[in-house]
């Protein structure tokens, strides 16, 4: 019988309690035993290594399309975390620690459910994962994962974004006035992108496509409409300014005499119950991830590629996208996936006459 563990780390979002139920399903039909670990490689080097055995009355159905991780990301609190031996320069003790408790687990495999920094991790730090099969899912709302089309918990934060969005514009009506809301995605635009256009955002600013603030100006007051969503990705940068993107945004608008508000959405794009098509990705990389167990695969992640859940090596990912340095990890570059300029979103937006920056 193998035993298989799952972990989830980094940020969390909504589509991680379905990954990890699939797994359990998937693992117990193959006649094989799951344990969770607890806090991520946080909790491998507390006190005691915090790992449970799984099963499917520990997370019935019920409760495994609710956001967060059952199986949680990390613990900022406790004294011997990652965070703490990045600031303390002991990331290599921990990483040794990590190593020998991972050993300790005795198991055949692990399935990290994970963002791009945890996978840029795993694979610069390969060799703690040596003694056993390791076998990553993408996830997060940034969408900023390459070599996948679809990461575990974008559509939920979709779809949370696009109803704070749907919400505001009523408001914004009865007030004739303008709603500048803040996304977030890291240096991504994709969640800024596909929720804007969701809401029928007037206007949508993500960091790959260069603005005006100009004309973002003339584009809102030569609207058809006095009141409206101008979204804007936490990535974007204005230059001579600091502060939140949105906040810089909101103050021109205002000093060219346009009314107007800006709302954060904050983690509540990382909240929500599992969207039905999250709740289907999840099941679908949760049983490519336990074959690739199966087929003694390992250093893989799961990915849709068009319409098919294939696996891909780490070493492709890690260097696929848009790579740049960690700021905080020494030696550790973290590959980012972008909106290109042939996506066809943006092309569509262009259509539509919604500014969406300087497109070519
Ligand atoms: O990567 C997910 C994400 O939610 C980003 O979109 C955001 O910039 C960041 O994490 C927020 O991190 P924290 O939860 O540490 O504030």
């Amino acid at each position: 019988m193998k035993k298989i563990g799952i972990m989830t780390t980094g940020g969390d979002c909504s589509g991680l309690n379905s990954a990890i139920y699939h797994i359990i399903c998937g693992a117990n039909k193959r006649g094989w035993a799951t344990y969770g670990i607890l806090d991520g490689t946080d909790g491998l080097v507390g006190d005691n290594p915090n790992i449970i055995r799984l099963d499917k009355n520990i997370l019935p159905p019920e409760q495994a399309y609710i956001a967060g991780s059952f199986l949680r990301n990390g613990n900022v609190g406790q004294n011997n975390n990652f965070e703490r031996a990045v600031q303390t320069n002991r990331v290599a003790q921990f990483d040794k620690q990590l190593k020998k408790s991972l050993a300790a687990t005795k198991l055949d495999a692990l399935i990290l459910i994970g963002g791009n920094g945890s996978l840029s991790l795993a694979w610069k730090n390969r060799g703690i994962y040596s003694d056993m099969q390791l076998v990553c899912i993408p996830k997060t709302i940034d969408m900023d994962i390459p070599l996948t089309d679809r990461t575990i918990g974008f559509d939920t934060a979709v779809s949370q974004l696009t109803h704070f969005c749907d919400d505001l514009m009523l408001t914004a009506r009865s007030h004739h006035r303008w709603f500048v809301v803040q996304s977030m995605g890291r240096r991504c635009g994709m969640l800024a992108l596909t929720a804007g256009l969701a809401a029928g955002a007037s206007a949508i600013l993500i960091p790959e496509i260069k603005f005006d603030v100009d004309k973002l100006i003339k584009h809102i007051k030569s609207a058809d409409n006095d009141y409206g969503i101008i979204v804007v990705s936490e990535g974007i940068s204005l230059r001579g300014h600091s502060g939140e993107p949105a906040t810089m945004i909101s103050r021109k608008l205002t000093a060219a005499g346009i009314v107007n508000r800006t709302a954060f959405p904050e983690h509540v794009q990382r909240a929500g119950n599992t969207t039905p098509n999250d709740r289907l990705l999840a099941m679908q990389m949760a049983n490519t991830a336990l074959d690739a167990i199966a087929n003694n695969e390992t250093y893989v992640m799961t990915a849709l590629q068009g319409d098919e859940i294939v696996t891909i090596g780490l070493d492709a990912v890690v260097h696929a996208g848009h790579t740049e340095r960690d700021p905080n990890i020494t030696n550790l570059t973290i590959s980012n996936a972008t909106v290109d300029d042939e996506n066809p979103l943006l092309v569509a937006a262009n259509d539509m006459g919604i500014y969406i920056g300087e497109t070519k």
